[in-house]
């Protein structure tokens, strides 16, 4: 008789915040980036993807449903995570032939974001982190964070950090087939337990130009790139990693602040020129230098992705003036929403009902 049952396996996957920036591919195709880059794992409670994938011979194909909406999955990044999901999975039913041939039945995905979508805030990274742990569980397949990862980093580049709590990083490997282009802890979360991060939601708005595109144009048409990726970026790697051993917060605030600075100006001298920050933005800016020197060293932290939004770093013993300043100063604005949010180790709540 055949098999008309549905498989099903759910998880999360939370949210990262890069403090040494990826931006630049060498190979779209493939997502190879131009430079590695270490991020902080935030907690799962707060900013996290939930995904459920299911597969039946009763699915006329593969769908997505984002946020309940349909989403293309005829993209080549979607496609290639599938695809080697799929071989992965066909290689252990070749194995065991009383295993269901779940590689060949069509794939749904149902995922939800609790927060901004594509506004900067890591949404593809906790997104396609969640989408191929998912179809991993539903598989079964016994593959490693960091196996997960190099089929993650083919969905979005900074998705395959998120298989990861704590501190990650992406190697940006030097292959051609991308197969030493994979994330690896750097440290757990538990290594260093006062950081904390505060969320600055400045604009929950899908931002104008998107991580893809936007590093496309850089790469083609910015002078400061590519002394960023061959200097400045190698030199803050080095300098986080010891920074984050060291539990140095200083160096880590420092690295992580000119960091960010050094690719808003590699998206300002892109032309045309990309603007990720606004006038609140900078606003945050000038209130953490206010901070730091208020306090004679330098206890906050901030960074922006590819938006407005501001994460801001800090140890617990500073909450009061970091975060209690900010939210006094940024609070009463409109438009602001703030969130106090612990890195975290990354747990994924596995469910399988076959
Ligand atoms: P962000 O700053 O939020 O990462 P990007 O421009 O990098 O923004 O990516 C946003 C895109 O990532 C979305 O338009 C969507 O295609 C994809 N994405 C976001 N969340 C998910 C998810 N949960 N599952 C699958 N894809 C997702
Ligand atoms: C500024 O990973 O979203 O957040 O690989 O094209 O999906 P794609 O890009 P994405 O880029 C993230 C850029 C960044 C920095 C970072 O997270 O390292
Ligand atoms: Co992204």
């Amino acid at each position: 008789m055949a098999d008309t049952k549905i498989y099903q396996a759910s998880t999360t996957a939370p949210v990262n915040i890069a403090v040494v920036k990826y931006w630049g591919k060498r190979d779209p195709k493939l997502n190879l980036p131009t430079n590695s880059s270490i991020s902080v794992t935030l907690s799962q409670d707060d900013l996290r993807t939930h995904t459920t994938a299911s597969c039946s011979s009763t699915f006329a194909s593969d769908t997505l449903l984002l946020n309940s909406q349909s989403q293309d999955t005829s993209g080549a990044r979607t496609q290639a995570c599938f695809r080697e999901l799929r071989a992965l999975r066909a290689a252990l039913e070749a194995s065991n032939s009383s295993l269901p041939k779940l590689s060949s039945l069509p794939l749904r995905i149902v995922s939800e974001n609790n927060f901004p979508t594509a506004a900067g805030l890591a949404s593809s990274a906790a997104g396609f982190a969640a989408l191929v742990r998912a179809i991993a569980n539903l598989y079964e397949l016994p593959a490693t964070p960091t196996a997960l990862s190099r089929i993650a980093r083919q969905g979005s580049g900074s998705a395959c950090r998120s298989l990861f709590g704590g501190y990650v990083a992406w190697e940006m490997g030097s292959k051609d087939d991308g197969s030493d282009s994979l994330a690896v802890e750097v440290a757990p979360a538990s290594h260093w337990p006062t950081m904390r991060a505060l969320i600055l939601v400045v604009s929950a708005e899908k931002k104008g130009v998107s991580s893809t595109s936007g590093m496309q144009i850089t790469v083609a048409t910015s002078q400061l790139f590519q002394r960023r990726a061959e200097i400045v970026v190698p030199a803050a790697m080095v300098a986080m990693k010891k920074a984050i051993k060291e539990k140095d917060f200083e160096s880590f605030g420092k690295v992580t602040m000119m960091e960010s600075n050094s690719f808003h100006a590699t998206c300002l001298d892109t032309f045309p020129p990309i603007f990720y920050l606004n006038d609140v933005s900078k606003a945050a800016i000038r209130l953490v230098e206010d901070i730091n020197n208020a306090a004679g060293k330098i206890i906050a932290a901030y960074t922006f992705d590819a938006g407005p939004n501001a994460v801001i770093y800090y140890e617990e013993e500073n909450t009061a003036a970091v975060a209690g300043v900010i939210k006094g100063a940024l609070g009463g604005l409109e438009g602001w929403a703030s969130r106090e949010i612990e890195p975290k180790e990354s747990t994924s709540l596995d469910a399988r009902a076959v």
